[in-house]
């Protein structure tokens, strides 16, 4: 290796690893992969190749960069070669044992310049540093999927993580034209927990009757601006794989109610309903037009009136203060307290906004959406909806919200609420 070369080991080829060498390479990085075998390796290169190759079929991509990116590719023989990796990014099988083991033996052999990462999407940071002699150097780097497309990376900071090694996380995050967002070893990191009443929310308004699949993804994405609505989106990912992240959020946080998983969810998946690929999930995808094949007991809505609180908030998101109004806001406000919850605690109000944007598709991050409504209209309804659910930890408006609120900061209106605004 020349000096002026930049080396990134990564372990694991499959689709993280894969990726997450692809982007490195492509940034102009060195990088050495190793996975239980070299072939396994050499396979998902070829996938890289021909990828790229589309894209210099279709003009998209020069031809002396695929070259070039393909050139900076090669096959890691064992821990050894990357004794003077910048950084190491680990991206194998999500199993606490085995990443502990992993790290163990790179512990051995690195120096004490080489950034440790782990991209795993659940597990604690703190738990898998266990016993490292280099547990400074060692953090989460979150990518998503596909890593050469998404630009978010959460750097997960654990608590002996040095600042140094975040800084240095964020450098490299920097040269892989990635944007970083930095934030305390906790479950669900930012996107994983603020993202979660998305989808929980949505499915207990689905339980108790408030709507049907069809009314409230249609709320979500005509009120609210998503691109899918939540049981849409839950079909796409997988049923399973969104119940698995649900349950393990709810376990790691000592299962508080708000994040408990529902029945529903549950049900599907039991029943093997899991979403786009088993064919059938909330909706029906044997045809191309996907119709509903959930169907729910729903209560009579027909004498429902919108509250002051709800018309206030409609008539700041120019919206009618109708029912649709009113299913955007159970989720969106659910959305925004969890989201006010990690920026007092493990994440600046600006990063929790990043994630869910670059990461999560959300046309715009929670906190601002509370800002340009106005958080004193986001308290008045919050303490209604926690009223109206009988007291329970879902709707308890957070801290920092009430704080802002308190001290007169309500957002665009006033320059300052959850983040700073001009006037
Ligand atoms: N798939 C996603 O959308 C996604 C997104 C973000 C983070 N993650 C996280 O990234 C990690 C990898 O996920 P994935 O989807 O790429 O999994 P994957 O199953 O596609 O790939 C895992 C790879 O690890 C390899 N591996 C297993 N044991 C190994 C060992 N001892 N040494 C070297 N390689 C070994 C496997 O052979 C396989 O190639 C997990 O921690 C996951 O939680 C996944």
């Amino acid at each position: 290796m020349s000096s002026s070369e930049r080396l990134i080991g990564v372990i694991g080829s499959g689709t993280m690893g894969a990726g997450i060498a692809q982007a490195a390479a492509a940034s102009g990085f060195t990088v050495k992969t190793l996975d239980t075998k070299p072939d396994l390796v050499e396979k998902a290169y070829a996938e890289i190749a021909a990828r790229l190759d589309e894209r210099v079929a279709k003009g998209k991509l020069p031809k002396h960069d695929r070259d070039d990116t393909m050139a900076r590719l090669s096959v890691a023989s064992g821990y050894g070669d990357f004794a003077h990796a910048e950084c190491v990014i680990e991206a194998v099988t999500e199993d606490l044992g085995l990443k502990r083991n992993i790290f163990k033996e790179l512990d051995k052999v690195v120096s004490a310049r080489t950034l440790l990462a782990t991209n795993t999407s659940s597990l604690s940071i703190a738990k898998i540093a266990e016993g490292l002699t280099h547990a400074d150097r060692f953090l989460g780097m979150h990518f998503f999927n596909p890593a050469p497309v998404m630009k978010l990376v959460e750097l997960v900071q654990g608590p002996q993580t040095s600042d140094q090694a975040m800084v240095d996380g964020r450098a490299i995050c920097t040269k892989l034209e990635k944007t970083p967002v930095k934030v305390k070893d906790s479950p669900g990191f930012i996107g994983n927990r603020v993202n979660r009443p998305f989808y929980l929310e949505s499915l207990r308004l689905l339980e108790t009757g408030e709507g049907d699949i069809r009314t409230i993804d249609a709320a979500l994405r005509k009120v609210g601006g998503f691109r899918l609505g939540p049981f849409e989106l839950m079909d796409l990912i997988g049923i399973d794989v969104n119940l698995k992240v649900t349950q393990t959020v709810w376990e790691d946080f000592g299962r508080p109610a708000r994040f408990t998983p529902s029945p529903i969810q549950q049900k599907l998946v039991e029943a093997g309903h899991l979403g786009r690929k088993t064919k059938r999930g909330f909706y029906d995808h044997s045809s191309n037009d996907p119709v509903p094949a959930y169907e729910g007991r729903l209560k009579d809505t027909s004498g429902w009136t919108p509250t002051a609180a709800l018309k206030a908030f409609a008539e700041m998101i120019e919206k009618p203060a109708e029912r649709a109004t009113w299913l955007y806001a159970r989720v969106m406000l659910a959305v925004i307290n969890e989201g006010a919850i990690v920026a007092d605690t493990i994440a600046l109000p600006r990063d929790v906004n990043l994630t869910m944007e670059l990461g999560f598709n959300y046309p715009q991050g929670p906190l601002a959406v509370a800002d340009g409504i106005g958080l004193d209209v986001i308290l008045n309804l919050m303490n209604e909806f926690h009223r109206e659910g009988g007291g329970d930890d879902r709707y308890k408006p957070a801290r920092l919200l009430e704080h802002h609120v308190k001290a007169g900061e309500l957002g665009e209106k006033s320059a300052k609420g959850f983040l700073h605004h001009w006037l």
